[in-house]
């Protein structure tokens, strides 16, 4: 559980790059160590919030965090299930939070100048004052993102009212907080070397030092208060929390990243990927392909049209999978293998890429290619041994281990696989006539390692 009532008192904010030295920490009134608090509100670029994250709830810290967790479905679960583990609480705030920061961009860039001081006051009748500031503060942190090396808080004996004073290198900031105000007003104001920005519940008003001003509606209000006083109480929100995180990947990444990166559930093409499917950066998925638990493709993989792959499966960098290929549970394709299109591999075969592999033997140069020709069938469990090409129709029978190269349409079975009969396109054994019973397609034997369709 969490320790509330050092949860009121004790914040850490660690925008990125500053994990060792916190750029604020408050304690009751007085500057507190990291070591000290409880609960660290996390305000960093993106690919720095996973390690943070983790740090702070290995160090015993619930988070709270400014934005999604992680851009990748896989690190947001396993953040969240650390954070269960340690008993401790991540919670992820909506990035329209700092919608401040987003909004007020255009006007940094447009002759704001450099910051030289910031206030964020809140006020609202009855607010948990605790609450607001560590809001204020991960605001604070995302609109200066440095750290602060001097700061003092000002409280009220009952804590109704508080100030928290910033020093920044190059610039100072205020924090007010008052829960003696009889209307949520929530406003920031920026002052640069060219103008001042405003931001409150309606507008965002820039008046530069030239006397131009101009206003745009303030975003929609965010969800904050709602998620702290939910995050306090230990009361999960169904709309925050990793969920948030999640959907917010999900979202993104079809937005964004339809098949290049990230993890998704349904792309822009059409393709499936359940959420705990991990794709690397680079991977191309075609239409209509599905990928299902915890697969892993790597970097740079191929996947054709209508290609199912199953749970467990591992597709090596590199990796071209054609169209309307069937990869059964638990099987690793590793690099330096292709599959044309069409390709069945049964449940638990293995593929191998090195021939003569020692643990202490580096050998990633000397990987061995093994192709795959469109319409072959690998059955449940048998074994390819690198080097070789499976022809094109070919049915290597459950257990095999092909040690060869493969004819077309060759029935391949046996410890080292022999070929014991000729299979059809359809995945029937020819008898002497060599005419498939369900499609009617001829065959005829060219050589006693060769069968070609009669066209
Ligand atoms: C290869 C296979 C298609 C042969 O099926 P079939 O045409 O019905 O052949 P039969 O069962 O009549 O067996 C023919 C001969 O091959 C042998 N044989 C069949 N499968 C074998 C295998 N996996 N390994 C070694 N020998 C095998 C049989 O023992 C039999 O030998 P015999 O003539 O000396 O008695 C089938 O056994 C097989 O392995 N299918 C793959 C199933 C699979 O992995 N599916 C994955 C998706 S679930």
């Amino acid at each position: 559980m969490l320790h509330s009532t050092r949860l009121d008192k004790n914040w850490a904010v660690v925008p990125g790059d500053h994990w060792t030295a916190p750029a604020l920490a408050i304690e009751e009134g007085a500057a507190a160590t990291w070591d000290a608090a409880t609960l660290a509100v996390i305000a960093a670029p993106l690919p720095e919030r996973p390690a943070l994250i983790r740090q702070a709830l290995q160090s015993g810290k619930s988070v709270i965090c400014l934005g999604i967790a992680a851009d990748s479905l896989v690190e947001a679960v396993a953040l969240d299930a650390l954070g269960r583990q340690s008993d401790r609480r991540l919670t992820c705030l909506p990035a329209s939070g700092v919608n401040a920061s987003s909004t007020l961009a255009p006007f940094l860039a447009d002759g704001f100048g450099t910051l030289r001081s910031l206030r964020i006051e809140r006020y609202g009748k009855d607010l948990n004052v605790w609450d607001e500031v560590g809001e204020g503060l991960a605001i604070l942190a995302a609109l200066i993102a440095a750290p602060c090396p001097n700061l003092t808080v000002d409280a009220t004996p009952s804590t109704d009212i508080l100030s928290v004073n910033l020093r920044y290198p190059a610039c100072t900031a205020q924090l007010l907080v008052s829960a003696q105000h009889p209307r949520r007003r929530e406003c920031i104001t920026m002052v640069g070397d060219g103008g001042r920005i405003t931001w409150d519940n309606e507008m965002v008003t820039f008046e530069s030092a030239a006397g131009r001003t101009s206003t745009t509606p303030t975003p929609p209000q965010n969800r904050y208060v709602a998620a702290l006083t939910a995050f306090r109480k230990g009361v999960p929100d169904p709309g925050l929390d990793i969920a948030y995180t999640l959907e917010a990947i999900r979202s993104e990444t079809r937005a964004h990243h339809p098949v290049a990166s990230g993890n998704m559930r349904a792309s822009v093409t059409g393709a499936t990927v359940h959420p705990t499917a991990w794709i690397d950066s680079g991977v191309t998925i075609g239409t209509d392909s599905s990928i299902w638990h915890f697969s892993h493709i790597l970097s740079r993989v191929q996947i054709g049209r209508n290609v199912v792959i199953g749970q467990n499966v591992m597709i090596g960098p590199d990796v071209q999978v054609g169209d309307n290929c069937k990869i059964q549970n638990n099987v690793s394709l590793y690099k330096g293998v292709t599959l044309e299109d069409g390709v069945f591999c049964g449940p638990s075969c293995v593929f191998t890429n090195v021939n003569n592999p020692r643990a202490h033997i580096e050998r990633k140069n000397e990987f061995r290619h093994t192709l795959v020709k469109r319409g072959a069938s690998i059955g449940a469990n048998a074994t390819i041994v690198c080097g070789n090409t499976l022809g094109a129709y070919c049915f290597i029978a459950a257990g095999a281990v092909i040690t060869s190269d493969v004819p077309d349409f060759a029935m391949m079975a046996g410890v080292p696989a022999r070929r014991i009969g000729w299979m059809s396109h359809a995945g029937v054994k020819l008898g002497p006539d060599l005419t498939c019973p369900i499609e009617g397609r001829r065959y005829r034997q060219v050589s006693p390692d060769r069968l070609e369709e009669i066209s």
